[in-house]
């Protein structure tokens, strides 16, 4: 028996709507990965549900005069109904305003802070008189002291992108009110991950085939060293802190980043209630007793990183610590973080107005062909770009003319020649046989890159087999030996009907739509859901089977993807320029109080004489292509002005080869040759690795061969 398996997809906040952006970070895979799951027959819930409090939403609420419970009641309704609309299945959608979620993360608090799992600290704090509230970093404005920017924030200067703390701003002012901030004293309960940081340490080393860009920034986290993190807040808005803990509670709620995964286990519960069975719940969460652990997986976006890995991690442990005679929860087995996507070349931001939104991209195309194009440029190991264009291309070129050309011609033709049955498979040919052997080999290699979070890869892998199922008619043409030998264009027909109805399953978790329709073509039943709904029928292994019965009555054959014109296409690209043209940016409205990730700590000091050994250079790349026998790394040509050197660069991940061909690098060019795998490497190119783990080329000025000192 598999183990249970909980799926969890990062809360959105509640304070605005979906967009793309947000798709395809934390919801499309997931919904791909947990489909998959479901018709491979796999024991799994997905929860998800909205993140209703923190401070940017009172913040926003008391800007526009309404109070916060109005807004999150809004996008609530809003953010469900986009879901839906684009076949986001999650088991159950909840929200952290509920009756369950209050009592599960009030009920969490009080058992940690009773074993003295919290540790309370006083601070002092600006505090703003007027609006009668304790201020954010973010919401004191002020003079920045390194440029002289007026408009500078407690955290940043905008201007010069200098890192502040509202002490540094000179003539700090409320952006709220404008009233000059009082430091005032607060008392607040604090996660000790500073004490927790080596156990920590000791459970991310047993983590399994993590992401380098999760574990990336994890290291670099305890690098730093992890400080205390305060765990509740002075505002009106969120949980409030239970009233009985010892302590001033008055005016104090929970800090929005500990109940909101908390959130993860109260929609378990919400859900395990609507099945009618109360305690179902710790089957996904808790050791059972017999010893067999459920399996957590949080899909997130790259920003959610900390959270997911150490706090929510951290905040389990100290609860498990404060119970341990009582079952213990399950700490995540996998968090899939996914970087960002871009739009159009340019980072995506909701107060400029450069965002798809998901409701209107659902006005104007439908769902499944949003999600294809999403789905096979999702952002899994970098930073992607959604174009217009590409989502024409794809959808066309891909869809269209791969998927639903071949299903059409195979439905076509036994409509038209075959009576609309299918019909008999007689002494096939090595082309035939040669066929279904691709069909019977698909569910599991296709399988095999969903279970590891190749995403991309199963969605390529999937529309292969389409690919090959038009090869394969292209090459036994049945067109022509519908005149010369009956018998083989029935084969043909025979076999391409068989292909199609496993891809009616395979496509499932990617184009649910589409799938079933083309079930209905092919009047294939029987067919288990991937929206969860029921364990019975047909399901993922089954597709690399004959599905169909010789004789089985086919339905009527129709237009299976109709292609995407380019006046839609341009309509959208219009609305896009028009919204970022009318907006006005406000980077208050995005203010969300969470920490950005640190910097790697400086290495031990060195000499000078022991950095003049190296020869640095400027080089060019030339050349790039895959190294044919190590997945990591790439294989380059770099001019260096006096010759041309082969050098390799463990960059996969990040960089496909053509992307940096011409570009100008930075190269140590005395270091001993090494052989990787049969290709020699003459020197290192130097990368820039920023605080998210993601690579970029150093890039210098200067020719070639120019030395770098
Ligand atoms: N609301 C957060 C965001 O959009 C995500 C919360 S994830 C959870 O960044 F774990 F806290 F639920
Ligand atoms: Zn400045």
């Amino acid at each position: 028996m598999s183990r249970p398996l909980l799926v969890t997809s990062a809360l959105p906040y509640a304070n605005g709507p979906l967009h793309l952006g947000h798709l395809a970070g934390a919801y499309l895979p997931a919904d791909l990965f947990v489909r998959y799951q479901r018709l491979a027959g796999r024991d799994v819930v997905w929860v998800c549900g909205s993140d209703e409090h923190g401070a940017a939403i009172e913040i926003r609420a008391r800007r526009e005069g309404v109070t916060p419970q109005s807004i999150v009641d809004r996008y609530h309704a809003e953010l469900k109904s986009a879901f839906d609309g684009f076949g986001i299945a999650f088991d159950t959608y909840g929200r952290t305003s509920s009756a369950m979620h209050r009592t599960t993360s009030q009920d969490l608090f009080r058992s940690i802070e009773a074993a003295d799992g919290f540790v309370r600290k006083t601070t002092t704090q600006l505090y703003d008189p007027e609006a009668g509230l304790f201020l954010a970093d973010r919401f004191v404005q002020g003079t920045c002291p390194v440029c002289g920017y007026p408009d500078a924030y407690g955290d940043q200067c905008e201007n010069c992108g200098s890192t502040l703390s509202p002490d540094d701003l000179i003539e700090p002012r409320s952006a709220l009110s404008g009233a000059t901030p009082e430091t005032r004293e607060t008392t607040h309960w604090y996660l000790p991950l500073g004490d927790l940081q080596p156990q920590l340490e000791a459970w991310i080393g047993t983590r399994e085939n993590w992401k380098p860009n999760v574990l990336g920034q994890v290291k670099s986290w305890f690098q730093a060293g992890l400080a205390d993190r305060s765990m509740t807040r002075d505002l009106d808005w969120g949980i409030p802190v239970p009233p009985e803990v010892d302590g001033e509670t008055e005016g104090k709620v929970l800090y929005v980043w500990f109940d909101a995964p908390i959130g993860y286990l109260s929609a378990t519960k919400e859900w395990a209630e609507a099945e009618g069975d109360a305690e179902l719940w710790r089957r996904y969460w808790q050791v059972h007793p017999d010893g067999t652990e459920p399996e957590l997986v949080h899909f997130i976006g790259k920003d959610n990183i900390v959270f997911h890995c150490l706090t929510f991690p951290a905040i389990l442990m100290t609860a498990n610590a404060a119970q341990p005679t009582l079952p213990q929860f399950t700490l995540p087995t996998q968090v899939p973080a996914n970087e960002f996507l871009n739009l159009e070349g340019r980072k995506l931001s909701t107060s400029r107005g450069w965002a798809v939104w998901a409701a209107e991209a659902l006005d104007a195309f439908d769902a499944d062909l949003l999600r294809y194009a999403l789905a096979v440029g999702l952002p899994e190991t970098k930073d992607a770009d959604f174009t217009w264009s590409d989502f024409q291309n794809r959808v066309n070129g891909e869809l269209a003319d791969v998927v639903g050309n071949f299903a059409n011609r195979a439905l076509t033709f036994a409509a038209r020649f075959c009576d609309g049955q299918v019909p008999a498979l007689v002494d096939p040919t090595e082309a035939d046989r040669a066929m279904l052997d691709a069909l019977a080999a698909a569910p599991a290699a296709i399988g095999e890159a969903y279970t590891a979070y190749r995403l991309r890869e199963a969605v390529a892998l999937t529309v292969d087999l389409a690919r090959k199922g038009n090869q394969y008619l292209q090459e036994t043409e049945p067109w022509k030996t519908r005149k010369t030998d009956e018998q083989a264009m029935r084969n043909s027909v025979h076999v391409a009907l068989q292909v199609t109805a496993g891809l009616s399953i395979l496509l499932d978790p990617v184009v649910p739509g589409i799938a079933a329709r083309l079930r209905e073509m092919l009047a294939l039943t029987g067919v288990r859901s991937s929206t969860g709904a029921g364990t019975d029928g047909l399901g993922w292994a089954d597709a690399g089977t004959a599905l169909l019965d010789t004789g089985h009555p086919i339905g009527e054959p129709g237009i299976l993807v109709a292609k995407v014109e380019d006046e839609a296409v341009e309509a959208q690209r219009q609305l896009l320029a028009d919204r970022s043209a009318a907006a006005e940016p406000s980077d208050l409205a995005t203010e969300t109080d969470e920490p950005a990730a640190p910097y790697t700590a400086l290495s031990d000091e060195i000499t000078f004489d022991q950095f003049t050994p190296l020869d640095l250079r400027v080089g060019r790349i030339v050349a790039a292509d895959l190294h044919p026998k190590a997945d990591k790394l790439l294989r380059f040509d770099v001019d260096l002005g006096f010759e041309t050197r082969q050098i390799l660069s463990g960059v996969r991940e990040w960089f496909s080869p053509d992307e940096l061909v011409g570009t100008q690098v930075v190269v140590v060019a005395n270091l001993a040759p090494r052989t990787i795998r049969g290709l020699e490497s003459n020197g290192m190119i130097l990368f820039a690795e920023d605080r998210d783990g993601a690579l970029k080329p150093v890039v210098p000025h200067g020719e070639p061969g120019a030395v770098v000192r």
